[in-house]
């Protein structure tokens, strides 16, 4: 069977297709429903048990190659007939229009983000995506067996050169930029760090492997929470909106004290809900001393935004999957 099954497949590469009319006959002799491909499917009660599974590959393998070599001929086919200008044809008329390109709703929601905190005085920064534990938990305030470092949240990832070995993460959130920033700058510091997180999670509607964020990061003298909040509110108000719903609600975060997250409304006509699209919180003394900032002396406020549920919101989008699994069918919608 399995020689037979050889002897199709060469047969396959061997017809030869340079017009429509080869083309049919290709697909009658193989891919019809009486052609020889669902011919030899047809055979396969016959063989042996212990044959099946290494002879339907074969057969598979036979399928797809006539698929293939049909479906790339015709596309050639088409397009060579598309080149050639017949008697018929007006060369005056104008070309159809190019199919351009155009942003991707996380690019668009994260560009808004941006002249947002632009306008209130914020610049940019940003880090590495491949962090250590010190920058990404440690400095963090996260005590040394929080749930966050567990196996399940974290990507690990063991670097071996000739600088030794060195144990690395995938950053979980953008919060490392900051000490990275505080470690680099004296303050006044007023930036925001956009980028790429990783979490090993399940995959679902709510949660990806890989999403965005935004972390906000301002620090001086006098920072206050009334300050934090007034940030926040026209946040929101500019992105959604100044009839947007909001809501503030204690929260905790290692690296901050208080901390707040803050939900929008979604509404979704008759069965809204609120969704959470922050968290913030005053920067606690301890990730100020971890970066060598007096507490008594300076204080700060620091916010992580979540592009992805921003983008959600605003494009009432109710899959996070397909942020990034750049079907054109969903992409085309954004144009
Ligand atoms: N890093 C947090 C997370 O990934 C988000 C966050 C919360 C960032 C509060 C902050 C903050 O800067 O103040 O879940």
């Amino acid at each position: 069977m399995l020689e037979e099954i050889e002897a199709l497949k060469e047969e396959i590469q061997q017809f030869s297709i340079t017009n429509s009319d080869e083309l049919e006959e290709f697909r009658l002799t193989y891919l019809s429903r009486k052609g020889k491909i669902q011919t030899m499917f047809s055979k396969m009660g016959s063989v042996p048990k212990e044959q099946r599974a290494e002879v339907g590959k074969a057969m598979n393998a036979a399928k797809n190659l006539a698929q293939d070599k049909f479906d790339s001929k015709k596309e050639e086919l088409t397009r060579r007939q598309a080149r050639t200008v017949g008697a018929t044809d007006d060369v005056t008329l104008p070309p159809p229009p190019l199919s351009v390109g155009s942003l991707h709703p996380l690019t668009r929601v994260l560009d808004e983000m941006k002249d947002i905190f632009l306008r209130l005085g914020f610049s940019i920064a940003d880090g590495p995506e491949l962090e250590d534990d010190f920058h990404n938990f440690t400095a963090l305030n996260f005590p040394p067996d929080h749930p966050a470092r567990d196996m399940q949240d974290t990507f690990f990832i063991r670097k071996d050169d000739e600088e030794g070995r060195q144990d690395l993460v995938l950053r979980t959130h953008t919060s490392p930029v900051q000490i990275r920033l505080m470690e680099n700058q004296e303050p006044p510091i007023r930036a925001i760090m956009p980028g790429r997180v990783y979490r090993n999670e399940s995959i679902t509607a709510k949660s990806y492997c890989l999403f965005n964020q935004l972390e906000a990061l301002y620090v001086d003298t006098d920072v206050s929470m009334a300050e934090l909040k007034e940030t926040l509110i026209m946040f929101a108000k500019l992105m959604y909106g100044t009839d947007v719903k909001y809501r503030l609600r204690p929260s905790f975060f290692p690296f901050t004290e208080p901390s707040v997250e803050m939900d929008v409304w979604w509404d979704k006509g008759g069965d809204g809900q609120w969704l959470e699209i922050l968290g913030a919180g005053m920067v606690d003394p301890n990730v100020l001393k971890a970066v060598h900032l007096d507490p008594d002396v300076y204080t700060g406020y620091a916010i992580g935004l979540g592009v992805d549920r921003i983008a959600m919101l605003r494009y009432g989008i109710d899959d996070i999957r397909t942020l990034y699994e750049n079907d054109l069918r969903f992409l085309n919608q954004f144009i």
